[in-house]
């Protein structure tokens, strides 16, 4: 367990937070504008002040720092759950690098044990503290079989079982359940590329990596979605792009379960998966391709959801339709190669048919978004759904070629608010900049009241630097999505060091905020001193990136 609050005791002393914070900024920048939640009296509320749930009125938001640790308001604070290199079974598998989204499960029968799912992304810069090789030095790819090998199983995801004790949730080391997903692992291939000609007659594939975001399924299942793959593939020399720049599904239940890539939902640089059912009871996945000028997805499925099929209800992600959004119409285009005949006119220069197969289409996903007029967009990374009124926010991370440094949170309305429909309405929720107090919006979680709760991804080669140093470290913030503060972010954490925060998501009784604390010095140049040594565990050690469960202090 580590405690984390110094920083806002003397915080805490300087009273209404006014612009201290600009002291240090630079002259000509917009100071960031601290924002303060409405104090409401929750006093004749026990409950409620003593568990982590937050009706937006019980934190004293932090101010922008560089400091190496993770930052809490005072009265909050965390407890590591797993970092890169823990043991997660009896066997001696081990929890991997670059933790980003995790995914909580409760065991029904036992308020006591609950399993988590973390997604493990990528290596870069810190990949000499896993493999040994200098990345830094970005010279030819040298690697050895075993250094491939280390860097392959650092990746992907793992599910580790959790014990609470005395009110607090643990690692087992233990678990039957714990369980390793990497860069070697067999998948199942299902949907419509499964076995055609496009990926040369496949039905299995090997491995899973650049493992982003994801969702988790209504039957107890989660979605991992892989982004950036191709560095991965080129670093660890494999064969075949087109197994990879999928999501995949694992049953964190049962160990021996073969995890499936799900090609009817495309393959592009997948963020996350946002699940939902429109009013006929359907299963609609909101995704984004997080890359500059990409697209926005959705997929609907062809059949009705039904909670008496159980993980069943997974073949719904293999057969139904997915969609691109078009932003300047305002609708979602079908990228079905029966129905739509943009695609099935498009040809190549030869005059051939672009795509022949509906197989094509979804392995070459961009393509075919661009051919149908899918609005290439500013870095989409996570969406979700609004608990409450079922808009879909979409976290637009930044794109320096539009002169978007920023980034913004925009919020989509279906027609009829129904995630079916095929034409939608957006606006502009909240725009990164000095006077939201933010940059560079990526992972978002809504808690049950509907407010936002939101993490940034400022470059690591920015951070600190130019019209980025306002903003200290990445962080995690607060934003009401109604009420006299809907729109305004309050910063609740900030990240150590080089790191990110990533994977933010709650425990059902929202008295537990699990996060990533990903690539702490990430900036490192020596790495005998690298920039960050969180989280510290002990003297020297290198950083590890991990997952900490956020609570409040008892009272
Ligand atoms: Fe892996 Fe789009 O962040
Ligand atoms: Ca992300
Ligand atoms: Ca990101
Ligand atoms: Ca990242």
């Amino acid at each position: 367990m580590k405690i984390s609050r110094s920083d806002f005791l003397k915080y805490m002393g300087k009273g209404m937070i006014a612009l201290t914070a600009v002291r240090n900024l630079d002259l000509f920048s917009e100071p960031v504008k601290i924002q303060v939640p409405k104090t409401k009296s929750s006093s004749s509320n026990r409950k409620e002040q003593n568990s982590f749930k937050i009706p937006g009125n019980n934190f004293k938001p932090v101010k922008p720092t560089t400091e190496d640790d993770l930052i809490l308001p005072h009265g909050f604070h965390y407890d590591l759950i797993a970092v890169y290199g823990d043991r997660i079974n009896p066997k001696g598998d081990t929890f991997g690098y670059a933790a980003d989204f995790n995914c909580f499960f409760q065991f029904p029968n036992d308020p006591n044990r609950a399993l988590l799912w973390t997604n493990h992304e990528y290596l870069n810069e810190l990949e000499y503290y896993v493999t040994g090789y200098d990345y830094n030095a970005k010279g030819p790819n040298t690697r050895t079989p075993e250094q491939i090998e280390m860097y392959l199983y650092s990746l992907g995801g793992s599910v580790i079982g959790l014990r609470k004790k005395n009110g607090i949730w643990a690692l087992d080391p233990n678990s039957e359940h714990g369980r390793r997903i990497h860069g070697r692992t067999e998948f199942e291939l299902k949907g419509p590329v499964s076995g055609s000609e496009a990926i040369s007659g496949k039905t299995k594939v090997f491995g899973t990596f650049a493992n982003c975001s994801g969702g988790k399924t209504l039957w107890d299942t989660v979605l991992s979605c892989e982004e950036n793959f191709e560095m991965v593939v080129q670093d660890c020399k494999l064969e075949d792009l087109r197994e990879y720049g999928w999501i995949i599904e694992i049953d964190p239940f049962d160990p021996s379960s073969v995890p499936i890539k799900h090609s009817a939902l495309g393959r592009f640089s997948h963020e996350n998966a946002a699940l939902t059912i429109s009013s006929s009871g359907k299963l609609v996945v909101y995704m984004g391709d997080d890359s500059k000028d990409q697209c926005v997805y959705k997929f609907v499925s062809e059949q009705n959801y039904d909670p008496k099929k159980g993980k069943k209800n997974s073949e719904l992600l293999d057969f139904g339709i997915l969609y691109v959004g078009n932003f300047e119409k305002g609708v979602w285009v079908p990228l079905d190669l029966e129905t739509n005949p943009a695609l099935k006119n498009a040809k190549d220069k030869e005059g051939n048919p672009l795509f022949k197969t509906q197989a094509d289409v979804l392995i070459r996903c961009r393509e075919a978004a661009k051919t149908v007029g899918g609005t290439p967009m500013d870095r989409p990374e996570d969406l979700e759904v609004h608990p409450l009124d079922k808009s879909i926010y979409v976290s637009f991370t930044n794109n320096d070629s539009h002169g978007n440094f920023y980034g913004q949170i925009v919020r989509i309305k279906e027609e009829n608010s129904d995630a079916e429909s095929v034409r939608f309405e957006f606006e502009v929720f909240v725009a990164g900049g000095g006077k939201s107090g933010f940059s560079s919006p990526d992972n978002l979680a809504f808690d049950s009241s509907g407010n936002l709760w939101m993490v940034t991804d400022m470059t690591t080669k920015l951070l600190g630097k130019s019209i980025f140093k306002k903003f200290g470290n990445n962080g995690l913030f607060f934003i009401p999505t109604s009420g006299e503060d809907a729109g305004k972010a309050f910063q609740f954490a900030s990240a150590p060091i080089g790191a990110e925060l990533t994977g933010p998501w709650f425990t059902p009784d929202e008295e537990f905020l699990f996060v990533s604390v990903q690539h702490p010095g990430e900036d490192t140049k020596d790495y005998d001193l690298p920039t960050s040594r969180w989280p510290g565990i002990k003297k020297g050690d290198m950083p590890r990136p991990g997952v900490v469960a956020i609570r409040k202090e008892k009272i």
